[in-house]
């Protein structure tokens, strides 16, 4: 039998079990003195690439959001599971103007594009500039995020997921007790589990979409590639701007020429086009 439990503070960790993202943001304060502090609650916002934004939830009164708000400024670092202790020297209130950093084996590179330096054991970054604050009633402050730079260990921007996985060894954040006790699970390669998403036997019904145009077989091709839940959606925007610019045939060209020209470069389809192979059992 089911049962609703109370919301009290801090839901979303008190009661509500949400692996998560463990990071360490890295942000100047007004003198320029560097904070660092791990952030777990990030995520996505906008996911095209003209202005990439992420959403990021604080403690109205924590150094790292007063910093933001000060500076403008912020680099998102992901740290592997052997930091995890590092992770948590940083996570400790210090007092204001204190480098947590110097309390742990850590140390920095300069950024790309902003001026608080990243961590540079940190496999996978992203550098920052404010777009929105939003400050909740006695509650959190969320900030939108504009992402300057993603920046990486140079060999992992070209590796297949199940090597990236293991290589960079991120630890799943399992949220706290009491915000004393905080629990972090590492991914054990032989642990991870990969789906393929399997297509509806019908593969055009499933994604509920209809061609009104005839499209050569490699747009084809790729267009079965694109996820059903956003199938029916690029179908419909392609033949519609392929029509307005007087064509009958959808081609592999046209097809790439709208994905550019919405802000989309061509290898956006690559990863259409390079089918992964699946795991053998
Ligand atoms: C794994 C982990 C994740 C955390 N995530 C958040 C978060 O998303 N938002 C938040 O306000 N505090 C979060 N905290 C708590 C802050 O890191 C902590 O309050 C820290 O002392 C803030 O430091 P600062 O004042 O230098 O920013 C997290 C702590 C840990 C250990």
């Amino acid at each position: 039998m089911k049962k609703e439990a109370k919301i009290r503070p801090f839901w979303y960790s008190d009661i509500w079990l949400f692996p998560k993202i463990i990071t360490i943001i890295t942000s100047l304060d007004s003198k320029g003195r560097l904070n660092a502090a791990p952030y777990s609650h990030i995520m996505q916002y906008d996911v095209m690439p003209k202005n990439p934004r992420l959403i990021l939830g604080f403690r109205q009164s924590s150094h790292t959001f007063e910093n933001i708000l000060a500076t403008g400024e912020f680099v998102v670092n992901c740290p592997t599971a052997e930091y995890l202790d590092d992770m948590m020297q940083t996570a400790r209130f210090w007092p204001e103007g204190v480098n947590e950093l110097e309390h742990t084996s850590f140390t920095t590179i300069a950024s790309l594009k902003v001026k608080p330096p990243s961590i540079e054991q940190c496999p996978q970054i992203a550098e920052c500039t404010v777009d929105q604050v939003i400050r909740l009633d006695k509650s959190s402050g969320i900030i939108i995020g504009k992402i300057e730079a993603l920046v990486f260990d140079e060999e992992l921007i070209d590796m297949d997921r199940d090597e990236r996985i293991n290589t960079m060894n991120l630890p799943v954040g399992l949220g706290d007790q009491n915000r004393k006790y905080y629990y972090h699970a590492k991914l054990q390669p032989d642990n991870i589990i990969m789906h393929e998403l399997e297509e509806p036997p019908d593969a055009m019904r499933g994604a509920d979409t209809k061609t009104t145009l005839d499209w050569s077989e490699e747009a084809m091709v790729t267009l079965m590639r694109i996820p059903p839940g956003i199938r029916k959606m690029v179908t419909e925007n392609t033949e519609n701007w392929v029509r307005e610019k007087g064509e009958t045939i959808v081609t592999m060209e046209l097809f790439m020429a709208l994905a550019e020209e919405q802000g989309m470069s061509s290898d956006f389809f690559d990863r259409f086009r390079d089918e992964r192979k699946k795991k053998p059992a």
